[in-house]
């Protein structure tokens, strides 16, 4: 049984859920996502997930794994789409998103590979855009995402949804596209790259109106350093600025599970 969260609120049609832990939180994740996949199978359909990568979710796909492995949850009828992948970008190199994918998830379940669909880093650049729009177009041809799980970047980003001063307007009409990495998101990902100097500046990234047309959301955030993110995100003007201030648009299930850390400083407005 998936731990309770220490702090449940309603606020804008979303609910935040906070944890203790971040073990805790992914372990409600997880456990929304089987529910999505055996509701779906119940009424014979396929359930389509929208996937995050990076830190955060790592403990979320372990627990899926372990569902899978321990209560025989088939993903046999789950299609997946990735929100994001760097370009240019090898499926074999190390930073790739599919090979993070392969390697947490995919490889681990019964998922049919032509099911688990991750933008393709390795596309020449003049069919980039066509890429992009094709893969809306195919998560549209499969009845739109059930549940989109996922992060958010320390400068507010979903995807690789970058900070904007576009209008809020354009900005929820933005579809899966090519962009440029934030300098936030060059530096948080120096780490993994061996320096800033080696991170790819480029990515495909699942558009903020793809993700917002999801009929439910889970969103991650956790430790202190996701805390002002959250709080902009949550309390904050709706803004292109703060892009996961933009869930606030929706009027369909978006469910914030966050830690104690990252909850810090919305916890006393939360509670009132
Ligand atoms: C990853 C993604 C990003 C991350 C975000 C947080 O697919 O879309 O928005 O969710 O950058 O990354 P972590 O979890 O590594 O802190």
């Amino acid at each position: 049984m998936p731990a309770e969260p220490i702090l449940e609120s309603s606020r804008e049609g979303a609910t935040i859920l906070v944890f203790e832990d971040p073990l805790s939180a992914c372990a409600v994740a997880a456990e929304r996502i089987a529910a999505t996949i055996r509701d779906r199978a119940s009424n014979r359909r396929k359930a389509v997930l929208g996937l995050a990568t990076g830190s955060t979710p790592e403990p979320v796909y372990e627990r899926l794994v372990a569902i899978h492995k321990q209560e025989s949850l088939s993903f046999a009828n789950v299609v997946t789409y990735n929100l994001d992948e760097y370009y240019p970008i090898s499926p074999f190199d190390r930073n790739s998103y599919r090979l993070y994918m392969h390697q947490k998830l995919f490889d681990s379940v019964d998922l049919p590979a032509a099911s688990a669909h991750v933008l393709d880093g390795t596309a020449p650049a003049g069919f980039v855009d066509e890429v992009a729009a094709a893969y809306d177009r195919w998560i549209e041809a499969d009845g739109g995402i059930d549940l989109q799980l996922l992060g958010i970047g320390r400068n507010g980003h979903i995807g690789f949804n970058e900070p904007s001063d576009l209008t809020i307007e354009r900005a929820i009409a933005l579809p899966t596209r090519l962009v440029s990495l934030h300098p936030t998101t060059i530096v948080d990902a120096a780490r993994s790259f061996g320096g800033e100097d080696k991170v790819i500046r480029g990515a495909i990234t699942m558009g903020i109106k793809t993700i917002l047309a999801a009929r439910s959301i889970v969103i991650l955030a956790f430790g202190a350093g996701k805390e002002s993110a959250v709080r902009d995100a949550i309390l904050g003007p709706i803004s292109p600025a703060l892009p996961a201030s933009l869930l606030r648009t929706r009027t369909a299930e978006t469910t914030w599970l966050v830690d104690r850390a990252a909850a810090r400083s919305i916890v006393a407005e939360l509670s009132r």
